[in-house]
């Protein structure tokens, strides 16, 4: 991947955690966490989790996806869930995710109260799990107005593609105003520039994999990747390409005035943006505003990558909007829950002893 010039430094975003003597976020940690969220779009928390507590999330993970009844998730790509690439899939609201669930949301308190009112949504609780061969997605916005989180329940490799992400191009009030003006050009610029070279990664890794390189491919699954009529936005379909249905990236983005911009701008975007790729240790938690851009890369190991996943609305939301991007579980979408349910449910476990570990670490 060494054409993308991605970062593997995350140091910028981090935030060691501390834990108060109710388990919950010191207030010099989540002023901290706040001021990352407003500069970067996203913070990383470094040891949110025990590892008896990841375990415990990767157990509740594993129960889910060796399930042949889980709720497969309708976005990111469909082809790579179709061909096992990927297994993205909802959880459902049983009491030991909810309790997970929770947890995070009340150790975090302080970072959601401050963007999430009480009343508002859980829009989705997930996993995302992701196996050699997959495509590396498209850099995106998910639907905006979420506070997003994922959540490393073992220690995540950059071969195994945890999340890149551009910090810096989240949407606010004004946020066009910056770079001189040119913040949503430039920004849009980069976005077709990184695109550009993922969908030339993809394809030349499914045509190495066309020519025997593991993993092997499944019957139809070049077709389907690359000539399908399907709708799907993360995958180097060259006819979806040409006839610009995609609206990640196609050839409808990549007019001579775009090509003759992303040259003259070069240097500036060069200055101003960096891709970040996330390779969290076991019990780190990522927190981004969902209108950041990033990416899910393709895994490049054989070792799956596994995540826990939740979005928390941080604004009323409109159904099929919601639905375009976050997929609640049946038991979800039959028993709705905001955040203050999960604040209020069942306290955090073990508490007094997570307490005691991590303010005497
Ligand atoms: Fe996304």
């Amino acid at each position: 991947m060494q054409e993308l010039k991605v970062s593997n430094d995350t140091s910028a975003f981090e935030v060691p955690v501390v834990l108060d003597e109710k388990g919950k976020l010191t207030d010099h940690c989540v002023r901290q966490a706040l001021t990352m969220m407003d500069t970067h779009g996203l913070v990383v928390l470094t040891k949110l989790l025990s590892d008896e507590e990841a375990e415990l999330g990767l157990a509740l993970i594993r129960e889910t996806i060796e399930d042949p009844d889980r709720s497969r998730s309708a976005f990111a790509s469909e082809t790579d869930n179709a061909y096992l690439r990927r297994d993205f899939c909802s959880l459902p609201s049983t009491p030991p995710v909810t309790g997970f669930a929770a947890m995070l949301c009340q150790r975090l308190e302080g970072v959601y109260s401050e963007y999430c009112g009480r009343s508002r949504p859980v829009l989705e609780i997930a996993t995302f799990t992701s196996y050699r061969g997959s495509s590396h997605q498209y850099i995106h916005r998910d639907p905006a107005g979420v506070i997003s989180l994922f959540a490393a329940v073992e220690d995540v490799s950059d071969q195994q593609g945890g999340t890149v992400f551009v910090p810096g191009t989240h949407l606010y009030g004004g946020s066009d105003n910056n770079h001189g003006g040119m913040a949503r050009e430039l920004t849009e610029l980069f976005r077709t520039r990184c695109n550009y070279r993922i969908f030339r990664h993809n394809l030349k890794k499914l045509w190495r994999m066309r020519k025997g390189e593991e993993p092997a491919l499944a019957p139809g699954e070049f077709w389907d990747r690359v000539f399908s009529t399907k709708w799907d936005q993360h995958q180097p379909n060259l006819l979806r390409f040409l006839l610009g249905k995609n609206s990640q990236f196609s050839l409808r983005t990549l007019g001579p005035r775009t090509v003759w911009k992303l040259y003259r701008h070069r240097e500036a975007m060069d200055k101003l943006f960096r891709m970040v790729q996330m390779a969290p240790r076991k019990g780190t938690v990522i927190l981004y505003r969902s209108d950041l851009l990033h990416a899910g890369p393709d895994n490049r190991s054989p070792q799956p990558r596994r995540i826990f996943g939740m979005s928390i609305a941080r604004d009323m939301i409109e159904a099929k909007y919601w639905h375009d991007g976050y997929s609640p579980h049946p038991t979800l979408a039959a028993n709705p829950m905001c955040l203050a349910d999960l604040l209020d449910c069942a306290a955090l476990p073990d508490a007094p002893n997570v307490t005691h570990r991590r303010l005497s670490a």
